[in-house]
C-alpha cells in the first residue's frame, strides 16, 4: 500500500496542475483523477478550458475523451483561471512551456515569473512538483525563491517523458523520474506518482534535469544521424530507406537508427539548444545536429530546384502537424519547407489529416492540382493514398506505396 500522498487531505483538491489545459498537463491531470484525485487545473487558456468543461480533448490525445469525461462526471475534474485555487490544492504540479527565445537561448525568467507570481497563493506545507522539462538548476532556484522569507518548501523536478498523443497510454507504462530539494519532497513525489507509475526512480535534482534534456537531445541527434545518411544515400541516388531496412532488419545494433524525416515539434530543438546554452555554447554534437536537421527542408528544395523551373510548378506538402497522427503544428518544418519553397517562386499547397486551416486543401485536391507531392509528415492515411506516376513524389519515409522511387539529387 503506497502512503498518502496528500500530506493535507482537508485540502479541497489532492492536485492543482498549473498549465493543464496544456499537452502535458491535461493527459496527467487526467491519469490521476482516474486514479482517483481531485484536480484542479489552473490555466490562463479560457477557449482550451471552455473546451475540455464541454468534454472534448482541444487536441488529439489518443485514449483520453472517455478519461475526461468519467473525470468530469464524478466531479474529480475542475477548472479555472482564478489563482486562489492554487492554495486550495495539497500538491501543486507545473506544466507550463519553458521556451527558447528567437535566438535560442532559454527563457528562464518564464518559470521563476510564474513563481513569483503564484507565490501568494502558495504555502510550505504543499508540495511543489515542477514537470516542465528546465534548464538545469532552475528547480533549486525555484525552492530558493521560495523559502526567501524563510519555511521549509518541498519542491520536486518529475520531468515528462511521455510521447505527445499517446501520453495516456505511455502515463501507465513509463517509469517516473523523481526527485527533490528537500528528503520530504522525494518522498511525497514518490507517493504521488506510485499512484500511477510502474515504478519510480529516484534521482537527485540536478541528474533529474539532465536526463530529461539528454534524452531529448539525444533522440535530436539520432533524427540528425538519420537525416545525414538519407542526405548522402540520396547524393549519389540510392534510397535510403532500402539500405536502412536492410541495416536493421534481425541486427539489434542498428535498430535504433530512425527514419530519415523533419525532427520537428516544441521540445527537441528547444531542449537541445537548452542544453547547449547551459553548457556555455560547447555542444558541438547538438549544434550539428541543428545544422542537419533544419537544414533538410533546403535540401529538399535544393533538390527540386535541379529538376524544375520552381516559379513554374506546383508543390504540395502532405502533413503539416510536426509529426505523425497528431494535431500540433507546433514548430513543424512542413512550414519552413512550404516557405523555402515559395521564396524560390512555387506555387505551394498545405494539406493535413488532423490540424485544420481554412487555407488547406484535402489529400485528394493536392494531387489533382500539383506536380510535386511531398511528404510533411507520415501521417497513416498517406499509406493508401494513389498518386498517378505523373506527378513527383518526394516521401523520405517510404509512405506512399504508389510512387515512383524517389528521384535522384
Ligand atoms: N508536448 C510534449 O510532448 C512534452 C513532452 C514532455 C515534456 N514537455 C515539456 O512540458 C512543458 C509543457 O509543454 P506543453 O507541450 O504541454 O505546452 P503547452 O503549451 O501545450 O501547455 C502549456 C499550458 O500552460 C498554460 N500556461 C502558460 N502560462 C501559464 C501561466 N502563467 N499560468 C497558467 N497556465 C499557463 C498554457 O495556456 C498551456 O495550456 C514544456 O516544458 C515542455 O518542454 C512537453
Amino acid at each position: 500500500m503506497n502512503p498518502n500522498p496528500n500530506p493535507n487531505p482537508e485540502r479541497e483538491y489532492d492536485l492543482c496542475i498549473i498549465g493543464g489545459a496544456g499537452h502535458v498537463g491535461l493527459p496527467l491531470a487526467l491519469v490521476f483523477a482516474r486514479a482517483g484525485q481531485r484536480v484542479h487545473i489552473f490555466d490562463l487558456n479560457e477557449a482550451a478550458m471552455a473546451t475540455i468543461r464541454n468534454g472534448t480533448m482541444p487536441f488529439i490525445e489518443y485514449g483520453a475523451e472517455p478519461l475526461l469525461a468519467s473525470a468530469l462526471g464524478d466531479g474529480r475534474l475542475d477548472l479555472s483561471s482564478d489563482p486562489k485555487n492554487i492554495a486550495r490544492a495539497a500538491t501543486v504540479v507545473v506544466a507550463v512551456g519553458t521556451p527558447v527565445d528567437e535566438y535560442l537561448n532559454p527563457k528562464l525568467r518564464a518559470l521563476l515569473d510564474l513563481f513569483t507570481n503564484i507565490r501568494p497563493h502558495l504555502d510550505p506545507e504543499q508540495t511543489i512538483v515542477i514537470r516542465s522539462t528546465v534548464f538545469p538548476r532552475t528547480c533549486r532556484q525555484v525552492a530558493r525563491l521560495l523559502a526567501r522569507d524563510g519555511g521549509s518548501w518541498h519542491v520536486a523536478y518529475c520531468p515528462e517523458r511521455i510521447a505527445q498523443g499517446y501520453a495516456i497510454r505511455e502515463l501507465d507504462e513509463l517509469p517516473q523520474i523523481v526527485s527533490g530539494c528537500s528528503r520530504e519532497a522525494v518522498k511525497r513525489a514518490t507517493a504521488l506518482f506510485s499512484l500511477i507509475a510502474p515504478h519510480v526512480i529516484e534521482l537527485e535534482v540536478e541528474e533529474a534535469e539532465l536526463a530529461k534534456l539528454f534524452t531529448n537531445a539525444w533522440r535530436y541527434v539520432q533524427f540528425a544521424a538519420a537525416n545525414q545518411f538519407y542526405m548522402i544515400a540520396q547524393g549519389i541516388g540510392v534510397d535510403f530507406n532500402r539500405v536502412r531496412k536492410a541495416m536493421v532488419d534481425g541486427y539489434g545494433r542498428a535498430a535504433s537508427l530512425p527514419s530519415a524525416g523533419f525532427a520537428a515539434g516544441p521540445c527537441l530543438l528547444k531542449d537541445t539548444m537548452q542544453l547547449a546554452a547551459f553548457n556555455a555554447s560547447a555542444f558541438s554534437l547538438g549544434h550539428a545536429a541543428m545544422a542537419i536537421n533544419e537544414g533538410l527542408p533546403h535540401f529538399l528544395v535544393e533538390g527540386l530546384k535541379r529538376r524544375h523551373k520552381l516559379d513554374e510548378i506546383k508543390v504540395g506538402i502532405l502533413g503539416m502537424a510536426f509529426k505523425a497522427d497528431i494535431d500540433d503544428i507546433r514548430d513543424s518544418l512542413s512550414y519552413k519547407l512550404g516557405k523555402v519553397l515559395r521564396f524560390h517562386g512555387a506555387d505551394v499547397y498545405y494539406s493535413d489529416e488532423f490540424a485544420r486551416d481554412p487555407t488547406f486543401i484535402t489529400k485528394e485536391e493536392l494531387v489533382a492540382r500539383c506536380d510535386v507531392a511531398i511528404v510533411g509528415v507520415p501521417h497513416s492515411a498517406y499509406r493508401t493514398l494513389v498518386i498517378p506516376e505523373c506527378i513527383e513524389v518526394v516521401d523520405l519515409w517510404g509512405v506512399i506505396q504508389t510512387s515512383a522511387p524517389a528521384p535522384v539529387g
